[in-house]
């Protein structure tokens, strides 16, 4: 099967995904909170930021090379952490590990994933990014960070747009539960995935292994109300100076979409600012993602990179963010839908079509490499 004819796009992948993932899964990884405006208001936006064609510019290659925390990675782009991974798809983080390292891109890995820092650390190694939620226990956290270091993880990402669960409706309508309750409605959206549910037998089922290794050995559901308390702390300021002096390598915080926030985080000593609203996940009432990126970029003032998510689903949404001074941009749900599409294949296709779409995109605005981006912008869509 050729996918760049079957599956030229991000939603032929998300078609077939929905058709191989149990539909509790499939609604965990889709849906944002509430009616999702959030999740539309950040694609209407996204639309909106435009770039004037250019014509007369002869040949050119453009590049797609750029450098960020002091490593040069192949693509601008990225996997954003996603919490219990191997849920949406069996084994999803040590794939994606791989994935990543082979192509050179940032591989992101949740606090919860279903993976711990040491089975998936040497396997992304220098593209590896660790995510962490706040914890309540600083004893826990020390050991957390001197965990995910000595398992090789370069760059340490704080997520703080998560002050409290959302209610995320759709989920509930689907029964997402943490682990699923095997009603017959779940046993049999199960049933009619085989390929998934061979996955989680060879696998095992996927729990929050990293912070169910700090409790009482707790299983089934009470190892995930176990996790989720230990993990449910409640940051402030001082949190994100107790992690400056902890962690000695490059400290991202995530989730960022007040300037005011973002000039308070550099006083601090982060080392990046990632522009996130959880692709509308948490709260639908807010900015659209993409037009918090100018304020903050211009607080920022380029003392340390920005980079962005929420809604990116092509390439010329990775233009576009770029374009507006983002460093690098992420993708969480994409990975997803590739690999429960067609497993590693479908992600080696994603990272082929991003690259393609970006390309052809940037030959059509007569960019030639990431820096002509801003140039091209149609002045009104700026700031
Ligand atoms: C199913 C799911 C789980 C997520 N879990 C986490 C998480 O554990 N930690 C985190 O920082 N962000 C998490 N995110 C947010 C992503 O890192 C990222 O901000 C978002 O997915 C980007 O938007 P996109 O999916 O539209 O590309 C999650 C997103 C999804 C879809």
């Amino acid at each position: 099967m050729d996918l760049d004819v079957t599956h030229p796009a991000l939603s032929d992948l998300r078609r077939t995904a929905r058709s191989r993932m149990p539909h509790f899964a499939f609604e965990y990884l889709d849906s944002g909170t509430g009616t999702e405006k959030g999740v539309t208001h950040n694609r209407a936006r996204l639309d909106e930021v435009r770039f004037m064609p250019a014509i007369l510019r002869g040949e050119f290659t453009p590049s797609l090379t750029r450098s960020t925390l002091g490593v040069e990675h192949a693509l601008p782009f990225g996997i954003a952490p996603v919490g219990m991974a191997g849920l949406l798809w069996p084994d999803a983080e040590r794939i994606l590990a791989r994935a990543a390292a082979d192509h050179r891109i940032p591989y992101g890995q949740s606090t919860v994933a279903a993976a711990t820092p040491e089975d998936t650390g040497p396997l992304a190694g220098e593209m590896g990014w660790f995510q962490h939620y706040p914890v309540r226990d600083p004893e826990i956290r020390r050991d957390m960070l001197r965990r995910i270091e000595a398992s090789g993880w370069r760059v340490l990402v704080v997520t703080v747009d998560v002050p409290g669960e959302s209610r995320r409706e759709r989920q509930r309508r689907a029964h997402v539960s943490m682990p699923p309750v095997m009603t017959p409605k779940i046993v049999a959206s199960i049933m009619a995935r085989p390929a998934w549910a061979m996955g989680v037998l060879k696998h095992g089922q996927p729990t929050m292994k990293f912070p169910n290794s700090y409790g009482p050995q707790a299983k089934g559901k009470d190892a995930f109300v176990h996790a989720g308390r230990l993990i449910r702390g409640f940051p402030d300021d001082g949190y994100i100076r107790a992690l400056r002096e902890e962690w000695k390598g490059p400290l991202v915080v995530k989730g960022v979409a007040d300037p005011a926030d973002a000039a308070r985080l550099i006083e601090m000593g982060v080392d990046a600012i990632w522009v996130s609203n959880h692709s509308g996940r948490q709260f639908e009432g807010g900015p659209a993602a993409i037009d918090c990126l100018p304020p903050v970029i211009e607080a920022v003032g380029g003392r340390v990179p920005v980079y962005f998510c929420s809604g990116v689903q092509g390439g010329l949404d990775i233009l576009r963010a770029l374009a507006l001074g983002a460093e690098f941009v992420f993708l969480g749900k994409a990975w997803y839908f590739a690999l429960a599409a067609f497993g590693r294949r479908g992600v080696d296709h994603l990272v082929h079509m991003l690259k393609s779409d970006m390309v052809s995109n940037m030959t059509q605005i007569g960019a030639a490499s990431l820096d002509d981006l801003p140039g091209r912008l149609i002045p009104a869509q700026r700031g």
